[in-house]
């Protein structure tokens, strides 16, 4: 069984769709959610649904990537995670935190990658009148928002969106994909979902 831990910054409706669907012949099971923030909205939602959790707050340690880091990988490395899940997680980790689980920690990016890396992906989509918008599961390398692709879904951009209304249509989509990739990755089924 695999231990999957997954890291949050805010409502974590991403983590909880990921918590909700390892359950049963799942070959994972979550064993701690953390979040750069003690406010964070999924630490109580991950708590009602019994999974431990751990805050460690970034700014505690302001100017200080790698003091930050070193905080975090107290629990997160007691909770001996086999993959991590970036969630909704809004802190850029140093490469030495991402090669520490080179090839083992994931990331949802809410564009279709390589279209869209860093923020407001909805707006530049809008903007660039794109007609399909979608979301990204990818291994998390130094590179911000770069790393192979795990999967992708694509959902149409409707006359009349907006930033928001095209955000809450790809949120649905990330809930699909994120635990569709997720099983595949730790059952070991390499190749990419396309959904
Ligand atoms: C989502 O759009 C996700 O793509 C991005 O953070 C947003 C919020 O995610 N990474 P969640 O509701 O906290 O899971």
């Amino acid at each position: 069984m695999k231990r999957a831990a997954i890291l949050i910054s805010g409502g974590g409706s991403n983590m909880v769709a990921l918590v909700d669907s390892m359950t049963g012949d799942h070959p994972a099971r979550p064993v701690l959610v953390a979040s750069n923030d003690p406010k964070a909205a999924g630490l109580a939602r991950a708590a009602a649904r019994g999974i431990p959790v751990a805050a460690v707050d970034h700014r505690a340690f302001p100017g200080d990537r790698a003091a930050f880091e070193e905080a975090l990988l107290e629990p997160l490395l007691a909770a001996q995670p086999d993959i991590i899940c970036l969630a909704g997680f809004m802190r850029i980790l140093t490469p030495s935190f991402v090669n520490r689980f080179a090839g083992r920690m994931l990331n949802i990016h809410p564009s279709l990658l390589p279209l869209y890396p860093g923020l407001d992906t909805h707006a530049r989509a809008l903007a660039a009148g794109d007609r399909q918008a979608g979301a990204t599961v990818h291994l998390v390398t130094s590179a911000l928002d770069d790393g192979p692709i795990l999967g992708q879904a694509r959902v149409p951009v409707m006359t009349g969106d907006t930033p928001e209304t095209l955000a809450a249509r790809v949120l649905a989509a990330e809930h699909r994909l994120y635990p569709a990739v997720l099983r595949r990755f730790a059952a070991g089924q390499t190749g990419r979902l396309d959904l």
